[in-house]
């Protein structure tokens, strides 16, 4: 090859590399701002107080921080807002067993975690965190589901509870759950679990109807 044939082979080879790159670059940038929604004055104000009481130091966000507690990237998907509100002002409040601190965490500041928390949950993160521990809970395990732990599944009771060691910890741990309650107490507390405990964090199922009602009490009087 001629010098003057490798110069030529050297310049067009760099720009066309050059305009691969570019292309690439705009690409990639153009999708950056759709994998995550609009920050507000209130997502803004969430992370402050995220800081404020190193939350870091115990969860992790986006697979960030400390793995004493549950990653936090996607929980505002799987829990109702009034029940977030009032596990952060007072996790024992919400069970009594919780391990997270009362940090006096003000109504207000509640609503600014809790919009932070929504604005993480809504982020396109390719599918992190993985999944395993609710789709295990959810009885993927070979054995037929009766009719109640069908229903359990498809409400995402799992979110909150915790069966033989596989589900959610904010709520009590429901392994033996029937030896302490019986058919009506239960009935009524899916119901409406305010009127059973008082300030109860837990969301109503009476929408369900009474079928499903039934059949989630049968299941529940099996743990024992
Ligand atoms: C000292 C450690 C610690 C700190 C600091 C801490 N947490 Fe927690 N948090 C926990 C533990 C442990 C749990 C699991 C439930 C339980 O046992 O209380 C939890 C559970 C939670 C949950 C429920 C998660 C779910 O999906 O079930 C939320 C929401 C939460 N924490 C938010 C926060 C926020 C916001 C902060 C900062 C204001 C914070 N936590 C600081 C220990 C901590
Ligand atoms: C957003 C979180 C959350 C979800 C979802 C949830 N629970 Fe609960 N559950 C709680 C909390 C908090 C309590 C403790 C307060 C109470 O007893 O009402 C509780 C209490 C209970 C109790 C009483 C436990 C005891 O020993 O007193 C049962 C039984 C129960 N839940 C079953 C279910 C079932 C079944 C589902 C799904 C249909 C479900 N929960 C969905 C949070 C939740």
């Amino acid at each position: 090859m001629s010098n003057k044939a490798a110069r030529n082979l050297f310049i067009i080879g760099s720009l066309f590399f050059f305009v691969i790159f570019l292309v690439l670059t705009f690409d990639t940038m153009g999708k950056l701002d759709k994998r995550a929604p609009v920050i507000t004055e209130e997502v803004n104000a969430g992370k402050m107080t995220w800081h404020k009481y190193d939350c870091i130091g115990c969860h992790t966000i986006f697979g960030n921080g400390s793995y004493f507690a549950p990653d936090l990237t996607k929980t505002a998907e799987n829990k109702p807002k009034g029940y977030l509100k009032q596990f952060l002002m007072d996790p024992k409040a919400v069970n009594a067993k919780a391990a997270m601190p009362k940090f006096g965490i003000s109504a207000q500041e509640a609503d600014h975690l809790i919009a932070f928390l929504e604005w993480t949950s809504k982020v396109d993160t390719n599918g992190w965190p993985p999944k395993p521990i609710l789709a295990a809970a959810a009885g993927v395990g070979g054995k037929e589901l009766s009719a109640g732990q069908r229903v359990y599944q498809a409400q995402g009771c799992t979110n909150c509870h915790m069966i033989n060691g596989i589900g959610g910890t904010t709520g009590p741990d429901l392994t033996k759950v029937g030896s302490r309650r019986d058919r009506k107490w239960l009935h009524e507390h899916f119901e409406e679990p305010q009127k059973v405990v008082p300030n109860s964090a837990m969301p109503g199922y009476k929408h369900l109807g009474d079928q499903a009602l039934n059949d989630l009490t049968e299941y529940m009087l099996t743990l024992k």
